[in-house]
């Protein structure tokens, strides 16, 4: 169908142009011609998506065989995500066996007839999100690989505050942006129960997809569309000091000129603090977040600071409980969305508020000056 377009547009503008010319008037040139193949394919060689260097796409060339296993293989392989497709002629929704390495998020993987087609995603929780159209792709792979069920099936029926030696840290993987745009209808996060949750931030129509903010080559966000609407962005720089006028003071700070992201990630702060205190005070072993897998360490000199011999693989935290192992799962959902403050701060908030609510029934925690959204 699409193909039928531009040719049809072209006689338009043709048959347009004559009548025009016939008529003694100017003709206005036509809506902005699409991009050329060759600008669209340079845009593409600078993002992220093509970097053959990068850990996402390198991770397993030292493996043997060299191979990305089936499990990684959806998005961080075009043999995979064209497989997860069935564009291959597998079954669809599911990558059979380990591929090749060597590949990147390629033209193809975005522009096959499977990938043009699909309009769905399905995320970790198992909620199919539908309508999606050309974004639907971007949803499989930045959705992260858990969701709050996996916490609920982890700590079934386990008593809240007991170390259990079966239980180890749940990352929600890397770059999950897809996940926090649904929120609560995709349970990114672990929810407590009898509590209310946002879904899907709408934000306003023409800047609601993946696609309408970022570039999708480039995978760029442009300032200056966003300085439209928010006349307090001059460039990237900036995008975090957007605010509403009507926003609360949602880290109850006093301060309401400061950005959205920042009512977000002094919470986050907040939230540290909270899991840092209940880890000394209720498990005895106190805890530091590291900037490397698997992320929670001891605090071996309880100094509360992340020294560097403390963050190694062989001191990673081991005592967990249910209930730290839910408050660091929605502590490091903020980490892992670089855009959490614009795809969906106020979910995001709401579950980092819960959290400190919940590890306030073990130890003192002052929450009342945070404002819930
Ligand atoms: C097949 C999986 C896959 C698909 C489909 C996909 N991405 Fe990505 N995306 C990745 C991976 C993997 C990375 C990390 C790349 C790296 O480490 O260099 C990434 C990185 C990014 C980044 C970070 C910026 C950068 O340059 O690294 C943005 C933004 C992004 N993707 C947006 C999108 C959008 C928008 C879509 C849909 C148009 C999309 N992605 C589709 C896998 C995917
Ligand atoms: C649902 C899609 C998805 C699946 C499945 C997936 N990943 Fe990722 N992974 C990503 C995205 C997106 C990134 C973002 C990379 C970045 O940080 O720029 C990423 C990043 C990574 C990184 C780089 C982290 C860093 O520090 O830069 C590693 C390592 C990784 N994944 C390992 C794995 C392994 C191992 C598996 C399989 C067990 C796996 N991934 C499965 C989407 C996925
Ligand atoms: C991550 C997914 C993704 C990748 C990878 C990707 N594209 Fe696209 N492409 C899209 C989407 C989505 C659109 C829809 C229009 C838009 O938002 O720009 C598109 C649109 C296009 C168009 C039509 C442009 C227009 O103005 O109508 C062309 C041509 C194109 N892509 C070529 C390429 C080429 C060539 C590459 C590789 C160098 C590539 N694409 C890689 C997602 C992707
Ligand atoms: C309303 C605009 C908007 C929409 C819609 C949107 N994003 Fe973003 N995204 C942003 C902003 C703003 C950032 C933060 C950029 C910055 O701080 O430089 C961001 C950051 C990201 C990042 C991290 C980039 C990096 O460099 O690490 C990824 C990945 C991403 N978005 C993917 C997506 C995907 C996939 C979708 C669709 C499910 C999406 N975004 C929808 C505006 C948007
Ligand atoms: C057409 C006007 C328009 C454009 C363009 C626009 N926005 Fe918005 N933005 C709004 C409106 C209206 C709201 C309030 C929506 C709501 O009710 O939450 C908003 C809310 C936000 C918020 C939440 C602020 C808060 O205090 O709750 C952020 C962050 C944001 N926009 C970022 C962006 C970014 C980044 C871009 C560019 C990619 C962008 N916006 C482009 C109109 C726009």
């Amino acid at each position: 169908m699409k193909k039928l377009v531009w040719p049809l547009l072209l006689i338009f503008f043709l048959l347009g142009g004559l009548a025009a010319i016939m008529v003694g008037q100017v003709v206005l040139p036509p809506e902005p011609r699409p991009e050329s193949v060759e600008a669209i394919s340079e845009k593409w060689a600078s993002s992220g998506h093509a970097d053959q260097e990068s850990r996402s796409f390198t991770n397993w060339d030292e493996n043997d065989p060299p191979v990305v296993p089936a499990t990684c293989a959806k998005c961080h392989s075009a043999f995979g995500y064209l497989s997860y497709l069935g564009e291959d002629g597998s079954e669809p929704y599911s990558v059979d066996s380990e591929v090749p390495i060597g590949s990147v998020v390629s033209c193809y993987v975005c522009h096959n007839p499977s990938a043009h087609e699909k309009d769905e995603a399905i995320f970790p929780s198992g909620a199919e999100i539908t309508g999606l159209g050309e974004v639907a792709n971007c949803a499989e792979c930045h959705q992260g690989r858990q969701s709050g069920l996996s916490i609920v099936n982890a700590t079934m029926n386990m008593p809240d505050d007991e170390v259990n030696e079966d239980l180890s840290f749940i990352n929600v993987h890397y770059k999950v942006a897809a996940a926090t745009r649904y929120g609560s209808d995709v349970t990114l996060g672990y929810e407590f129960p009898g509590m209310d949750y946002v879904g899907f931030y709408p934000h306003v129509a023409d800047y609601q997809q993946c696609t309408d903010c970022h570039d999708a080559h480039s995978l760029g966000i442009t300032a200056t569309d966003c300085a439209a609407c928010h006349p307090m962005v001059s460039d990237l720089a900036n995008l975090r000091d957007i605010r509403m006028s009507d926003t609360p003071d949602f880290d109850g700070d006093g301060n309401t000129t400061e950005g959205l992201y920042y009512e977000m990630t002094n919470i986050h702060s907040m939230l540290y603090a909270a899991i840092q205190a209940y880890a000394d005070e209720v498990i005895g072993q106190p805890i530091v977040y590291g900037k490397q897998f698997p992320y929670w360490f001891n605090d071996t000199n309880a100094n509360g600071i992340a020294d560097e011999d403390e963050i190694n693989f062989g001191n990673r935290y081991v005592t967990w409980t249910p209930r730290l192992l839910r408050a660091t799962y929605n502590y490091q959902i903020v980490n892992m969305d670089p855009g959490g403050f614009m795809h969906n701060a106020r979910y995001l908030i709401q579950i980092m508020i819960d959290t400190m609510a919940d590890l306030s029934e073990t130890i003192p925690i002052e929450t009342a000056h945070l404002t819930r959204p």
